[in-house]
């Protein structure tokens, strides 16, 4: 009896030896060390939220044991909000055959996916994965491509500002048009609008170099101003939140971040957890999940933000109903 087991342990040392050795073979082009995960994790600019997403995808990654430098390789790289920055570090990833991508941002998942579709890539952050192409079916995405959606609710904020700023008639959007995100968020904008007899100005820019005279023009027409989550406003926001708070104009935001860098509130999702979420994908398809079959996850706890500096600075009390529910990013980390 106990020769026997001492049989079958030393049969099944040496077959964990040659494992460890490398002789799974995983069909890695063969330069560097084949048993070493690749992570290709590509961010499209630097804003409060995307490096909060990026931190929690790492620090879940290595909570659940994939430490960077140790069992896994995070190439990080960050394409300062340049399209063709998004398209090169993609194809790097390609050509260096990482295991997984994962990309922070509607932009940078969308170049990504034209990059490969062999790859599995999880998308971070996505607002409307339907709108921007990246899934056709939320529940199915049938390809390579799934991940976290911060699908916010239009409605929801409306109704905060009719709550905090009752009585507005004209709300400003501002924007990059270019951001898919951002113009679903605003196509619901409008469509809220249509309902509620409201005028709804529209000033979408291109470039963060536009903010300052949008925000200005926006602030001589409108009773309030709201910015979905576009990474070209967040990138910049101090220079929307100057304007509005000179101007006396409450400014309404799509995230928690934009509204700890100064703007005035939101009704929003927590982005530590979907960073969270995110790495958990990126951990199934590693153990062998098929993107296919993965659905998109949103994230349906939802809660009121506020900044009491910027609400003084502006003259404007919030109601203590809301105040008790809120949390006040003044006073209050994310
Ligand atoms: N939802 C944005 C997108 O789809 C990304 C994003 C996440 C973001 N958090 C944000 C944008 C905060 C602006 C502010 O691209």
């Amino acid at each position: 009896m106990k020769r026997k087991s001492l049989v079958i342990l030393t049969v099944l040392m040496m077959l964990m030896t040659a494992v460890l050795a490398g002789c799974g073979g995983s069909g890695d082009s063969g330069d560097g060390d084949s048993d070493t995960v690749k992570i290709g994790l590509v961010q499209l600019v630097e804003h409060t939220s995307l490096d909060q997403i990026r931190e929690a995808i790492i620090t879940q990654l290595e909570e659940e044991g994939y430490v960077d430098g140790e069992n896994i390789e995070i190439d990080y790289q960050n394409a300062q909000n340049e399209q063709s920055n998004l398209k090169t570090i993609c194809q790097g990833f390609v050509a260096d055959d990482v295991d997984v991508i994962v990309a922070i941002t509607t932009p940078a998942a969308q170049v990504a996916m034209g990059e490969t579709d062999a790859i599995p890539i999880v998308f971070s952050a996505v607002t409307d994965p339907v709108a921007a192409e990246v899934v056709t079916d939320m529940e199915q995405p049938g390809g390579n491509v799934t991940g976290t959606s911060d699908a916010i609710s239009v409605e929801k904020i409306m109704e905060l500002a009719e709550q905090i700023t009752p009585g507005f008639k004209t709300v400003g959007a501002l924007y990059n048009s270019s951001e898919t995100n951002s113009v679903a968020t605003v196509d619901a904008l409008k469509a809220y609008a249509e309902e509620h007899s409201l005028e709804v100005v529209d000033s979408a820019i291109t470039s963060a170099n536009e903010i300052q005279t949008a925000a200005q023009n926006l602030a001589q027409k409108c009773d309030i101003v709201f910015s979905p989550t576009d990474n070209t406003v967040a990138s910049a926001i101090a220079t929307a939140n100057q304007v509005f708070i000179d101007e006396g104009i409450p400014f309404y935001v799509g995230a928690d971040s934009m509204v700890k860098d100064g703007a005035f509130a939101t009704y929003g999702i927590d982005y530590d957890y979907l960073g969270r979420e995110t790495a958990n994908m990126v951990i199934e398809i590693l153990n062998a999940a098929d993107p296919a079959e993965m659905p998109v996850r949103t994230m349906d706890e939802l809660a009121i933000y506020v900044n009491s500096e910027t609400a003084e600075a502006l003259g404007i009390e919030i109601p203590q109903e809301v105040l008790d529910q809120a949390t006040d990013l003044a006073k209050e980390d994310l």
